[in-house]
């Protein structure tokens, strides 16, 4: 495979200053130079200045959980720009995890308008996809994950992909422990792969395509066996450093 795993760490708003000194320390020190996995953090806004400090001269990558919808500077209250971002280190920014979309009311657009300006200001987007479980259970998964990959696909183009990232997480296996099987997020990575496939089949041979939700040590490795499984979006197992360094050696 030519996709290098990416395993990301999505720490939520989680810990405290301390706490994530202890995660850092721990993390960087199992994690090599010249790993065949690149592991990212993305910490809360606030710590991001402390994160990459602590990071300096190791392999591990920061990046953010959001990011405006706006570029540069302006009157935006509680805001931080892309640029600001790229400033405090963060090489990749998450948006439209599905708790943003579902407790701050983003839209497809609003997420679309959120990749944009990642991009615009040098940062990868790690752009989140997936289902409820009401949705699943009503066979609705394709069509979701597509309105929400087509709305970026349109705002954006095809040629955005190549420097993006997509996370599959269907909502029902988010911090539930309640995992998708490999096959369940396979025939999902498979079927995104395809969509940008049919636009682009040497973007799409490229695009990373990561698995979120409940990802834990002991499930890692089957998922990330699976041929259109890129790594893993992982929120509750990021935090223990010994469960994350689990889940990246599996990747590697
Ligand atoms: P989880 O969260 O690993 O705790 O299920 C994943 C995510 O929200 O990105």
């Amino acid at each position: 495979m030519t996709r290098k795993p990416l395993i990301a760490g999505n720490w939520k708003m989680h810990g405290s200053l301390a706490d994530s000194r202890a995660l850092v320390d721990a993390l960087r020190a199992g994690v090599t130079a010249g790993a065949p996995a690149t592991m990212l953090l993305c910490p809360p806004y606030v710590y991001l200045p402390a994160v990459n400090g602590w990071l300096q001269g190791s392999a591990v990558a920061v990046g953010a959980q959001d990011i405006a919808d706006k570029p540069g500077t302006g009157a935006y209250t509680g805001e931080v720009s892309g640029q600001m971002l790229r400033e405090v280190g963060c090489s990749h920014v998450i948006v439209g995890h599905s708790e943003r979309r579902a407790l701050y009311g983003e839209t497809d657009v609003v997420v679309a308008t959120k990749f944009k300006a990642a991009q615009a200001a040098g940062l990868v987007p790690i752009a989140c996809v997936g289902e409820t479980l009401e949705q699943r259970e009503a066979a609705q998964t394709r069509s979701v994950v597509e309105r929400q990959v087509e709305a970026i696909v349109e705002a954006a183009g095809v040629q955005a992909f190549a420097k993006a990232v997509i996370a599959y997480e269907p909502v029902w296996a988010i911090g539930t422990g309640r995992t998708a099987t490999p096959e369940q997020a396979q025939e999902v990575h498979a079927f995104i792969r395809g969509m940008i496939g049919k636009r682009d089949a040497t973007i799409a041979a490229g695009l990373s395509i990561l698995y979120g939700g409940s990802v834990k040590g002991a499930n890692a490795r089957s998922l990330f066996a699976m041929a259109d499984i890129d790594g893993g979006l992982v929120g509750g197992a990021s935090l223990v450093a010994a469960e994350f360094l689990e889940i990246f050696r599996a990747a590697a």
